[in-house]
């Protein structure tokens, strides 16, 4: 094994119901992977939160059946490893006989690849977890992840910043499950219709439904509330284009890529999970990295979306303002509706672990996946390196024999 080379945990899967398209983001971006300077280990958080590695991990047709998958991977479990790296160790087996027939597998990780989407890897638990286990990972840190994760406050953030968003109400299941009329009311009266119903927390289009009539607004919210107790019921744009622009960087150093405009199927009102990850790919994606399914790069698109260049300009403007808002690093991607009556672009909503990590926006605007891959480490180890060197603890022991005279009285 190279050990110059810098040792990549990708971890991929989670417990959500983005798991699958989980998998594809994640292992086109390991294989986009430069090989000179990374070896990519697969880290694999099945749908009951067990991790496992392995090469075949590796491989996207290894997640076509679950038994086979168990009998070719390793379960494993993370240990803090020293200054910046993660210990990924072998779970022993059950039976001594087993234990004393091989070395336990081990690997020692120097950054985390997350490739996670939705739930605890993309709302800032996983990265709570690295930050815990004192490893570099990629992406942004808890605080954006978490906002960005809460549709109701990101848009609040949005537009205390005085970025547009369309007007919303956010619902609690506990004052919904005892006031519904009342509710109903206050949406219908403050919001008007159509509207747009969502859970807060959810992604992929799980849970929305669009409400033309009080009826369909009280099932809209009922449905939401088995995904999330916060449901956020918003103005519906009536004659939508829909435009996303991936922002790459640090706070401090943000770039935009071109945007694109996701085109919806002609019997659908909102953008479905079938329109993002089930239709059959196009050409102007540029193919497959992984010779399986393509994730976010299969959705129909246009790149770059049809605008003139001075709202092309503003858009992008606003998505780097957006990202240095919410203090995102790595890869994200800022979503904005267009109403195409008044020409007004509002603010959406942020995706911090954007779908096939947006590689099909950065490929048009000059930076190729590896490049893309190799910058999003280097801004992780780079953040690591910044926060380690700033104050965390104090060398003094409050505790010895000397100091302790000093602290009778205090808080205890
Ligand atoms: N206010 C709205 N008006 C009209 N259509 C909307 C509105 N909000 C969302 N949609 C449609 O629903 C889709 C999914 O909503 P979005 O907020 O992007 O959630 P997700 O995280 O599931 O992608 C959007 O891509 C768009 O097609
Ligand atoms: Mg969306």
């Amino acid at each position: 094994m190279d050990s110059s080379l810098c040792t990549v945990g990708v971890v991929l899967g989670g417990v959500a119901p983005e798991h699958e398209v989980s998998i594809i983001s994640a292992l086109q971006a390991a294989a986009a992977l430069d090989r000179e300077r990374y070896r990519p280990v697969p880290l694999y958080v099945a749908k009951d939160g067990t991790w496992y590695t392995g090469d075949a991990l590796l491989e996207v047709d290894t997640y076509r059946d679950m038994d086979r998958l168990r009998e070719q991977a390793t379960p494993v479990a993370l240990h803090p490893g020293g200054y910046g790296t993660l210990r990924v160790v072998e779970v022993p087996p059950e039976s001594r006989w087993q234990r004393m027939r091989h070395a336990p597998l081990r690997h020692d990780i120097d950054v985390m690849l997350l490739g996670l989407h939705g739930g605890p890897g993309e709302d800032g638990s996983m990265q709570g977890l690295c930050e815990t286990m004192g490893v570099p990972y990629t992406g942004s840190g808890v605080l954006g992840s978490a906002i960005g994760m809460d549709k109701g406050l990101s848009k609040q953030l949005c537009q205390q910043a005085d970025i547009p968003v369309v007007d919303f109400v956010v619902l609690r299941d506990g004052t919904w499950a005892h006031h519904e009329e009342e509710q109903l009311t206050r949406c219908i009266d403050t919001l008007g219709l159509p509207l747009i119903v969502k859970p807060t927390r959810c992604g992929s289009s799980i849970g929305i439904a669009r409400a033309d009539t009080r009826a369909e607004l009280n099932a809209a919210i009922e449905d939401a509330f088995r995904y999330d107790s916060k449901v956020i019921v918003e103005e519906a744009v009536s004659d939508l284009r829909e435009i996303n622009c991936s922002v790459l960087g640090t706070p401090t150093d943000a770039t935009p890529s071109v945007l694109e405009e996701p085109v919806p199927s002609a019997e659908e009102d909102v953008l479905s999970f079938q329109d993002k990850y089930m239709r059959e790919s196009d050409s102007n994606t540029g193919g497959s990295k992984t010779g399986g399914p393509e994730g976010m790069a299969a959705l129909d698109r246009i790149i770059p979306a049809e605008l003139d260049d001075a709202t092309a300009a503003s858009i992008q403007e606003m998505a780097v303002q957006i990202f240095q808002l919410f203090e995102c690093a790595g890869i994200a991607r800022i979503d904005f509706m267009m109403d195409r009556t008044t020409g007004t672009v509002y603010f959406n909503e942020i995706n911090t672990i954007p779908g096939s990590f947006s590689f099909y926006l950065w490929e048009p605007s000059g930076i190729p996946f590896d490049e893309l891959m190799h910058r999003t480490i280097q801004a992780a180890q780079q953040r690591f390196t910044a926060d380690r060197g700033r104050i965390r603890t104090y060398d003094v022991n409050l505790l010895s024999e000397r100091s302790l005279s000093g602290l009778k009285g205090s808080k205890s």
